[in-house]
């Protein structure tokens, strides 16, 4: 079996992971999680969205905790931008790379942007220039890649469509998305093989959500096929507003975990992501998912 020797694991958390909270999480918490999470060692990390705040109030105070965050001199922290008004928001508060998002299925594209995947490349069309001219990193999100909450499975040759249109459009990195954690192993295989045949291999990443626990294997699938960026969020945080069952991204813990026992490198400290979970926790009122968390668990106080 051949694998990578390191992998970039990209740090969804302070986005995926707190735009599904139902308590809402102040800015002072979210700049300290975040930090937390650069100080772990992570070099690639979304700190927010710039999607209207009505649709999604979580991700209010996005420019905030991006102006407040102290950035490493290696790291990237693209923020979600839906449109040309998430561009002009992103831009004045001096984002330097930027993530746009649409689906392989129609129905949940409209349930998540109110638009459809045409719409959302014509949205794209009228910022995404503008930001690659500007020297802006862009990664582009395909979501709904392995199945939709609302139409079930998906033709992967939608996939590898969607996928090939936000090459074009100049994206330098895909992260494809089990949106609603429904893929397993033998299908990561197919979809993923059929977008490396049909696309710059090195522009590939994974995004994949646990709900039904395979989110691990899906990832040891990707590695074989030579896929070394990995998305996950820290304590399993997340999910989708717009995509109902949606659970939590994989863990970063459970990531890291299974990635350094297997001798690939991360740059991540284990402790310190785990640490910043843990933190972050009292603030949401309910326990983390993270399966290294849970079996880590700070012993409890006698008495
Ligand atoms: P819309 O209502 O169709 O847009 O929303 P609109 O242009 O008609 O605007 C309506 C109102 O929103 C207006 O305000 C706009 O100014 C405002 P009003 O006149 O009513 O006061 N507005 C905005 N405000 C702030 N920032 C903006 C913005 N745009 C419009 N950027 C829109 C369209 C896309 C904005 C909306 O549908 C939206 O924000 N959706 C949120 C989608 C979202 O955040 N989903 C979760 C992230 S995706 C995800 O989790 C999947 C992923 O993790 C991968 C995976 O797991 O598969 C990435
Ligand atoms: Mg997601």
């Amino acid at each position: 079996m051949t694998l990578p020797a390191a992998v970039r694991v990209v740090e969804v958390g302070p986005r995926d992971g707190l735009q599904n909270e139902a308590a809402s999480v102040s800015v002072d918490d979210k700049v300290a999680f975040a930090q937390a999470l650069l100080d772990a060692g992570l070099r690639v990390m979304e700190p927010g969205a710039f999607v209207s705040p009505k649709w999604v109030p979580q991700m209010a105070g996005s420019d905030e905790v991006l102006r407040r965050l102290r950035r490493p001199a290696d790291a990237r922290l693209p923020v979600l931008v839906p449109n040309r008004k998430g561009w002009e928001r992103a831009s004045a508060a001096g984002a330097r790379e930027i993530a746009i998002f649409t689906a392989a299925s129609e129905t949940f594209s409209r349930k998540n942007i109110n638009a459809s995947i045409d719409e959302s490349f014509a949205r794209f069309r009228e910022f995404v220039p503008d930001a690659l001219k500007g020297g802006l990193w862009v990664r582009g999100y395909v979501s709904t890649c392995f199945g939709c909450p609302y139409e079930g499975a998906v033709d992967p040759a939608r996939v590898v469509d969607v996928a090939r249109r936000l090459v074009e459009l100049g994206c330098q990195e895909l992260s494809i998305g089990d949106t609603i954690g429904v893929a397993v192993p033998t299908q990561v295989m197919d979809v993923m093989g059929r977008l490396q045949a049909a696309l710059p291999p090195a522009a590939l990443a994974v995004h994949f959500h646990d709900t039904r626990g395979t989110a691990l294997a899906n990832v040891l699938a990707a590695l074989q096929l030579g896929i070394a960026v990995v998305d996950s969020s820290a304590g399993g945080l997340g999910g989708c507003p717009y995509a109902p069952g949606a659970s939590g991204n994989l863990a970063t813990e459970d990531l890291l975990y299974m990635l350094h026992g297997m001798g690939i490198a991360t740059g991540v400290d284990i402790d310190k992501v785990a640490a910043a979970s843990r933190a972050l926790a009292p603030r949401l009122g309910h326990r983390l998912p993270s399966r290294y968390l849970q079996a880590c668990a700070p012993a409890p106080v006698a008495g």
